[in-house]
């Protein structure tokens, strides 16, 4: 039991190392459309500016989930059921989590999985401290891609997966289907409650990835900084520019990186070339209608139990349970 005594928390690491992160990034700057995968946004400072976009007035989402978690979380608590481990995706500061933990009935265990090291141990120690007698067990990985779940976990407590902040949104929908897939066997088939940004206004929906401080600009330029930093690489920061359009017919806000200029950037002994206006396209936030959501959690062995949104209908919280 990790009652919090000023130990430290027992975690289980599968971080990313250099090499792996060289090879994504060269690949992606290889292709013809050049890109790059948003994990690697979230290094310490991008964890730290993507909460800051969450506070931005401009960047409806977090504020939206956690109103409709502050109204439901009680019922979210009952049709989750007691006893339950809860298995959190991409937790970063974990600050929506007591939210949930508040009102479970006697939760068995919690498992932060994020892929930034500091902000996760951060994250699970203020957990610790707010629940005392709550076993957590973070697991520090990269979530798109199976992982092993601390073998200290009871194997026959039920499971839930909590997975809020519409990250989901940031997979193509056969990638997302493929992550649903995953989640239902480390949940052995138990539950997923998942925030899910619902389409709307494009307006509304620009905004919120191109706010008015800039602070979501400054989050994707982060991406060139953490590259220049850790493999030997000479962005020049200033010569390139964030953008974020939505994509009607893919029903997604794509962010992208746009050169200024016609450049050469060197990584290593790798150089790459960028004509004027030519992008790197480094993330993606697919908005859905809950008829489509429920199309693609299907095939992945899960039904829709129960669906909250806000009056807005701007963001809904969805329970999936096993399909059978
Ligand atoms: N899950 C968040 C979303 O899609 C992630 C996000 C918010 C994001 N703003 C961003 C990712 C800007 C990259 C760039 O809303």
């Amino acid at each position: 039991m990790n009652k919090y005594d000023g130990t430290p928390l027992e975690l289980t690491d599968f971080s990313v190392e250099t090499d792996v992160f060289r090879r994504d990034v060269v690949a992606g700057l290889r292709n013809r459309a050049k890109s790059l995968p948003s994990k690697y946004l979230y290094d310490k400072r991008g964890s730290e500016l993507f909460d800051a976009i969450c506070e931005a007035r401009d960047y409806y989402p977090t504020r939206t989930e956690i109103g409709i978690m502050k109204r439901s979380a009680p019922e979210m608590a009952r049709a989750i059921g007691p006893g339950a481990v809860v298995i959190e995706y991409g937790s970063g500061s974990s600050l929506k989590t007591p939210l949930l933990l508040e009102p479970l009935e006697k939760p068995a265990a919690y498992v932060p999985v994020d892929i930034s090291r500091e902000h996760l141990v951060e994250a699970a120690e203020r957990i610790s401290e707010r629940f005392q007698d709550l076993p957590i067990m973070p697991v520090c990985a990269d979530f798109t891609r199976p992982f092993d779940l601390p073998e200290a976990l009871n194997a026959k407590a039920p499971r839930t997966a909590f997975f809020p902040g519409s990250t989901i949104g940031n997979f193509t929908p056969s990638q997302a289907q493929t992550l649903l897939r995953n989640m239902y066997d480390e949940t052995n088939g138990g539950s997923v409650l998942l925030g899910v940004d619902l389409k709307k206004d494009v307006d509304v929906l620009e905004r919120a990835y191109d706010d008015s401080e800039g602070v979501t600009a400054e989050f994707n330029i982060n991406l060139l900084e953490h590259i220049n930093r850790e493999l030997d690489a000479d962005f020049d920061l200033d010569a390139f520019e964030h953008r974020a359009v939505f994509n009607e017919e893919l029903s997604r806000v794509e962010m992208h990186l746009v050169s200024k200029k016609r450049q050469v950037v060197t990584i290593g002994d790798e150089t790459f070339s960028f004509e004027p206006d030519e992008t790197i396209h480094t993330e993606n936030s697919h908005k859905y209608t809950p008829e489509k959501f429920a199309e693609l959690a299907k095939p992945a062995g899960w039904r829709v139990a129960k669906i909250w949104t806000d009056e807005k209908n701007y963001f809904s919280i969805q329970l999936l349970v096993a399909d059978k």
